[in-house]
């Protein structure tokens, strides 16, 4: 299958990268309502990720000369950030909503690998969709746990 062109890869890369914003601001408003320490430290580690996604995708867009999207205006938003993680929501719900989030990113991510990159931007979609994978998992496990209720998780 012939590699996709210049242009249809820096859309569809534009497209990873919106949601890639939308998941750093969702993943902020999500840590502000969460209320265990070591919960909260593992959530800023997946905001880092995205955030590194957003360089990593941003480098090839300017590479093939397109224009890296900056953050989405707010009716761009695809995921339940700042407006549906509201301040009424403990532990659970925020993991509830960062969950469908994470549904969401890792849906993306699976269909993106369907295009033919190259080699070089198909081993950074795949890096990005590990992370996607873990941090679901990590999500799924804390509320299959109820992680913040383990004595000593209020700290
Ligand atoms: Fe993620």
């Amino acid at each position: 299958m012939a590699v996709m062109d210049q242009q249809r890869m820096v859309e569809r890369l534009n497209d990873l990268i919106a949601l890639d914003h939308d998941a750093v601001g969702a993943y902020e408003a999500a840590i502000n309502r969460i209320e265990v320490e070591a919960l909260r430290m593992s959530l800023r580690e997946f905001q880092n990720d995205h955030l590194r996604h957003i360089q990593d995708l941003s480098r090839v867009v300017l590479g093939l000369g397109g224009t890296p999207r900056q953050k989405p205006d707010v009716k761009g938003f695809l995921l339940k950030g700042f407006t549906a993680i509201t301040s009424m929501m403990g532990n659970e719900a925020a993991l509830k909503a960062m969950q469908g989030n994470e549904k969401l990113t890792n849906r993306t991510y699976e269909q993106a690998l369907k295009e033919s990159w190259t080699e070089e931007v198909r081993t950074i979609i795949e890096r990005n969709f590990r992370d996607e994978q873990r941090h679901l998992a990590f999500i799924e496990n804390s509320l299959r746990m109820r992680s913040w209720e383990q004595p000593g998780a209020q700290v």
